[in-house]
Parts: C-alpha cells; sequence; structure tokens
C-alpha cells in the first residue's frame, strides 16, 4: 500500500499539502495533528485519495510508538513523509515562557527527527521526504531565537539525511518558505504592529508553496526556496559574513 503521510494538516501549509498530493497515485494519506475535529472536516471536503485520520500530539512518545506499531503492523510503503508541524513564539529568549521555548524544541526537533526514524524503515526507492524549515533557518533572528534554531537543526538534520539516503534514492528537500498567512502568525503572537520586520516581508499563498515543494521533491531538489526575494536572502546568507546580517536580521 503507498501512502503519504502528512503532520500538522488540520490547517494552513499542511491542509494544503493534503490538497496537494491528492494529485499522487497513492492508496492512503495519513493525516496527523491535534485537532480531530479539522482532520476529519478536511477528509471530507478535500479527501479524493482514502484518507486515515491520526489525532495525535506528536510530541509525546508513545503516540510515536502508535505509530510505529501501525506502520509494523502494515503493509505500507510510505512515498511521501511531510514534516509540517512546526509552531514560533515571538520574543526574547528571557521574557519567553521557558516551557513554551522547550515545546518548539520538542516539536519542531524531537518530534520530526522521531517520525523521520521511524517512518525511514517502511520507505522504498523514489521516495521523498520534505521537511518543512524556514527562511528564519538562514540566519539566526533574534526574538525569534529559539525558532529560527530549530529550524537551523531542521535545515542541517535535512542534508545530512540526503546524504544517507543517496544510496537508497530517497530524496529530501528542504523547503524554505517566508511569511504565509496561517494560524503561525497567530499563536507565535506576531500580530500586526509587532514586528517591524513581519510588517514589510511580503507573504506567499500556502497552496503555492505546497505545490512548488511537491515538484521540487520530484526534481531531486536539496532546498526550495519559494519567492524571488527570499531566494536573494538565502543567497546573500551563503555569502556574506553572519556577524554582519544578524543586526538586520532581527525581528
Ligand atoms: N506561516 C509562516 O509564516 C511560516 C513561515 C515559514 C515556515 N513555516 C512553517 O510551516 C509549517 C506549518 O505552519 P503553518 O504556517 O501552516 O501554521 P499552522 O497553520 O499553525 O499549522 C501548524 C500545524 O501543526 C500542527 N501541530 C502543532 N502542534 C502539534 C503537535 N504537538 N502535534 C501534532 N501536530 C501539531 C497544528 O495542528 P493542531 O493544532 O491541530 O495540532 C497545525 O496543523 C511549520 O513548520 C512552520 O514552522 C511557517
Amino acid at each position: 500500500m503507498n501512502i503519504a503521510i502528512i503532520t500538522g494538516a488540520s490547517s494552513g501549509l499542511g491542509l494544503e499539502f493534503y490538497k496537494e498530493i491528492q494529485k499522487e497515485e497513492l492508496d492512503q494519506i495519513f493525516i496527523i495533528a491535534r485537532r480531530e475535529d479539522k482532520l476529519r472536516e478536511h477528509a471530507e471536503k478535500f479527501g479524493k485519495i482514502p484518507t486515515r485520520i491520526i489525532p495525535m500530539d506528536i510530541t509525546l512518545k508513545e503516540n510515536i510508538q502508535r505509530l510505529q506499531e501501525t506502520l509494523d503492523s502494515e503493509d505500507t510503503n510510505v512515498k511521501f513523509l511531510i514534516n509540517n508541524a512546526g509552531f514560533g513564539v515571538y520574543g526574547s529568549v528571557m521574557e519567553s515562557e521557558y516551557s513554551l521555548q522547550g515545546a518548539m524544541v520538542d516539536l519542531n526537533v524531537r518530534a520530526l527527527t522521531e517520525i523521520t526514524s521511524v517512518v525511514l524503515k517502511h520507505m522504498k526507492e523514489n521516495s521523498y521526504i520534505i521537511n518543512v524549515c524556514s527562511i528564519a533557518s538562514f540566519v539566526p533572528n533574534a526574538n525569534l531565537t529559539v525558532y529560527s534554531s530549530t529550524k537551523a537543526y531542521v535545515m542541517s538534520f535535512s542534508r545530512g539525511l540526503r546524504q544517507e539516503l543517496k544510496k537508497r534514492k530517497i530524496n529530501v528537500t528542504a523547503i524554505c518558505p517566508g511569511p504565509m498567512a496561517t494560524e503561525f502568525l497567530e499563536v507565535a503572537g506576531i500580530d500586526k504592529g509587532v514586528s517591524k520586520m513581519f510588517d514589510t516581508l511580503p507573504t506567499t499563498k500556502p497552496s503555492l508553496v505546497a505545490k512548488g515543494s511537491v515538484k521540487a521533491a520530484k526534481k531531486g531538489r536539496a532546498v526550495y526556496t519559494p519567492h524571488v526575494l527570499f531566494k536573494v536572502y538565502r543567497a546573500l546568507a551563503k555569502v556574506l559574513p553572519r556577524s554582519l546580517l544578524i543586526p538586520f536580521c532581527k525581528c
């Protein structure tokens, strides 16, 4: 059974990935998030391919174990793993709630790593892992310090894993969107007027990001950065000294 697994499919970019992946030849799609009602609603509305709803908090170890048991007990071949669930919190490290900062690391880093490790054993040649990273991975962003650090991990993890999986012909792509108008901004506490940087940056439609990401993955790309402005930013971040860029990249 050829399947796709999408984490964080209850809203925003994850939902757009769910819609986009309907175009692939798959037997089933597993969609994961905590809000079961949202997952169910999306499956009923957009699910042309049979969809399995897995309502769970992926930061809980017992849930990763449960996913492992499900995959082990069935004849699953994961064609697409889309590690999309993630969140950020705006504010300085000193002033932000310590537990929220830890929770960000738990979700964006630990859960993503554990799910990948569990799912990899069920992937064969010509399969794809899409890790949702961010432009925040290019340069550390003050006031999003923990978030940008978690995304720098996602970038590094994706590149290392890509190398490991080359022989197995499993492609790993890190995708690096800029701001998108999703629930992310509200969860992060980035209302209008909070961050000059966010107020001035252009937003990209999540549907375009999902479409471009799947295309980039199938082309075997290592990194995909939607929007020309952010492609330029990525190029600059590669060549300019970090000490020069960091003061300008404060959120
Ligand atoms: N929006 C942006 O500006 C932006 C820019 C660059 C990168 N990104 C990245 O894009 C990805 C998707 O974010 P988004 O913009 O689509 O925001 P979003 O609408 O808030 O989506 C986040 C998703 O993650 C799920 N989630 C959160 N905690 C979870 C947990 N513990 N277990 C399982 N699922 C969990 C949420 O579902 P439940 O609440 O139902 O669990 C939701 O489906 C994230 O990795 C984010 O870092 C976003």
